[in-house]
């Protein structure tokens, strides 16, 4: 007797709760070890799945879509989605859901922690006294820059990047600029006194530009040399977005010749490498893509992404998708 329960690949390892709640619906192939498949191994395990659950790490394009036409869903447990090539998915009917909200004001905390710690040569002096070479104080010892009072740049300003300007604004007493494709509505901008402006602008005044802007080819290397040139000597630069849009290599070398203060990187050009560059230089607060990573939040990520699996496969309303024209046509169900 065939099996009526959809089958769906869960791609990384996920919380026993996540599987549970997929296994009430659906047979389900999980990862428990948490292997890195390459894309022919992915591939292979979409054979004959309905869905899949995804992390920014696993790469979905025409290729994978193309070789599994029987795949109607695809759940990133992320709010970015440049793992995924949407216009691929759309064009062949294929449902793509991601993340977002839930991890807003988690990953906007992080943000500034990051970028308060790069300002204040968090990582730097703990390296330091670490390494036992504390033998006492001194006058200009890690001194670094102030948040409070100073000018925040944000690039891309959506709902992270708006979280994380409320923080500077209300709670920092900073002066918000930001850059974006769009301009925000005034009542958006007016409780935040953020004042939009240009890249040039931002690049040139904020003391702290911290980076929210979604990875797309566009925003590869957004900012390279010539941007980091344009940047205060004091200034200090925080990613807490995608690898890709810094170019990591100028980074190293304006952070290594102090052309730049410090940075703050959650985030990397092919990552899970860093770049030697970085490794290298003390002026940077490097950590491993955690930005989002609470208990809580995470769990919220999983769960998201477990209920629009589940939504789209079993006629529900998935409910946040990224193609929502697929489901318009009919598609996903
Ligand atoms: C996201 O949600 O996009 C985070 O970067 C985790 O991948």
């Amino acid at each position: 007797m065939p099996n009526p329960r959809p089958a769906v690949l869960v791609a990384r390892a996920v919380y026993p709760e996540t599987l549970a709640k997929l296994r009430a619906h659906f047979e389900v192939e999980d990862n428990p070890d948490d292997t890195i498949w390459s894309a022919p191994e992915l591939t292979r395990r979409l054979q004959g799945k309905a869905g899949a659950m995804t992390t920014g790490s696993e790469r979905v394009d025409a290729a994978v879509l193309d070789a599994n036409p029987q795949l109607r869903v695809v759940a990133n447990m992320a709010v970015g989605f440049n793992n995924l090539d949407i216009p691929a998915f759309t064009a062949r009917g294929v449902l793509a859901t991601n993340t977002p909200d839930v991890l807003t004001e988690t990953t906007a905390d992080f943000g500034f922690a990051l970028m308060m710690a790069a300002a204040r040569r968090m990582a730097e002096s703990e390296h330091f006294l670490r390494a036992g070479r504390w033998k006492k104080w001194r006058y200009d010892m890690f001194a670094g820059s102030d948040v409070h009072g100073a000018t925040l740049g944000i690039l891309g300003m959506g709902r992270i990047g708006q979280a994380i300007a409320r923080r500077g604004a209300l709670g920092f007493g900073m002066q918000v600029i930001y850059h974006n494709r769009s301009r925000l509505p005034a009542e958006q901008e007016a409780p935040i006194g953020a004042r939009y402006v240009d890249k040039a602008t931002l690049l040139r005044e904020a003391d702290h530009l911290v980076l929210v802007l979604p990875y797309s080819p566009q925003s590869h290397h957004a900012i390279g040399a010539a941007e980091l040139a344009q940047m205060k000597p004091s200034a200090t630069l925080t990613n807490v977005a995608r690898g890709g849009i810094v170019d990591d290599a100028a980074l190293a070398q304006a952070l290594k010749e102090r052309r730049i203060a410090a940075a703050g990187l959650d985030v990397f050009e092919g990552e899970p490498a860093v770049h030697p560059g970085l490794l290298a230089v003390p002026n940077v607060v490097l950590t491993p893509h955690i930005a989002s990573a609470t208990d809580r939040t995470r769990r919220a990520m999983a769960d998201l992404a477990a209920d629009n699996l589940i939504a789209a496969l079993t006629g529900g309303k998935p409910p946040t998708p990224l193609n929502p024209e697929v489901l318009a046509a009919g598609g996903a169900a």
